[in-house]
């Protein structure tokens, strides 16, 4: 029997995460503990909690599941576990341990699923260093899939939301658009060489951009998921106190994910990322409805945005695209804080 995961999901990968503006009202009521040794806290909408050890070693924490993206297990797994893994990246950590979480319907699925996708999240886990430990299981419908990772850090050299300075330029290491691929593939509408590119960006590691950041002492990144890379972007110039310009025409996309979205592909988490971040940005008069979609379209397992000096902008978009992120590109810059967090412009 093939197994298609895709048939048990309405929302796949990060676009099953909890609208943004709803989470934010829940976070409210989250108290945060006082203590020293936490450096980095959901204060700031980082990607990862960060806890000091010592003056040396501090550790990233952090967890993402979802439900499938993609028909076959094995592929599965590895996305789930490279879009867990890359919130280490993210803040400059290096990987370490983990925990398998998986959510499985043992009486829907042949168990060979259940094999291929823990499979799936160990070979890639292997890729990116990371040994698996343990792990927890649940009988549970549809399937969820991903990993708790612990990554240490050294405690002055966290990178994170906060981190953009005025003057920086904005560079993306993977094109976007796989939440509309992923739609566009649901309604036989997505090409087949669109759908397989989504699936191998998905499955990089933001391994490789990682290490281009920690060699030029980055102080400010992300990586794009669930809030779409605009979504993503908002956060960041909140938590950094400026605002950010973002030339939309500056952003790589998957394929064709612009004619999909123009031929009215375009998923309901793009409306809910565009709600929850409309007050907040300005959009240019004559920006293309299209690509304003593009910018708010849920990303799974997306690429990095670094906040990097002017100055370095050329020497590190060369060394990512010699790291194979062949896309890697300036989509815009920093500025001091200029009426809206964002500007969205053509
Ligand atoms: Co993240
Ligand atoms: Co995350
Ligand atoms: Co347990």
């Amino acid at each position: 029997m093939k197994i298609d995961l895709l048939q048990m999901v309405e929302n796949g990968g990060c676009s099953a995460k909890i609208p943004p503006r709803q989470l934010e009202e829940i976070l409210k009521y989250l108290p945060l503990p006082e203590d020293p040794n936490i450096l980095v806290d959901i204060d700031t909408h980082d990607d990862a909690g960060v806890y000091k050890v010592n003056d040396e070693l501090a550790l990233v924490l952090t967890t993402d599941f979802f439900p499938p993206v993609c028909s076959d297990p094995y592929e599965f797994g590895q996305i789930a576990a490279a879009n867990s893994i890359s919130d280490v990246y993210a803040m400059g950590g290096t990987p370490v341990v983990a925990l398998n979480i998986l959510m499985f319907p043992a009486a829907r699925l042949p168990m060979e699923a259940y094999a291929e996708i823990l499979k799936g999240g160990s070979d890639m886990a292997s890729e990116a260093g990371l040994r698996i430990i343990g792990g927890h299981t649940i009988d549970d419908f549809p399937p969820k899939y991903g990993l708790a990772v612990v990554g240490y850090i050294h405690p002055e050299k966290i990178i994170t939301n906060a981190g953009a300075r005025p003057g920086d330029s904005l560079i993306l290491t993977k094109p976007i658009g796989t939440g509309t691929i992923l739609a566009g593939q649901r309604l036989n509408m997505a090409d087949r060489k669109d759908i397989d590119e989504a699936l191998r960006l998905m499955k990089l590691l933001n391994k490789s951009g990682a290490e281009v950041m920690k060699k030029y002492d980055i102080k400010g990144a992300t990586d794009v998921t669930g809030f779409g890379l605009a979504g993503h972007i908002l956060k960041m110039a909140r938590a950094s106190k400026v605002s950010v310009r973002i030339n939309m025409k500056k952003v790589p996309l998957i394929g064709n994910a612009y004619k999909l979205i123009d031929e009215g592909c375009i998923p309901g988490a793009a409306f809910r990322n565009l709600e929850y971040a409309e007050t907040d940005t300005l959009f240019a008069p004559d920006l293309d409805y299209n690509l304003k979609m593009l910018a708010y379209d849920a990303q799974t397992s997306g690429g990095l945005i670094i906040s990097v000096p002017h100055d370095l902008e050329k020497k590190i978009i060369a060394e990512l695209k010699d790291a194979g992120l062949e896309d890697s590109s300036v989509i815009g810059y920093v500025t001091e804080p200029a009426g809206k967090l964002v500007h969205l412009d053509n």
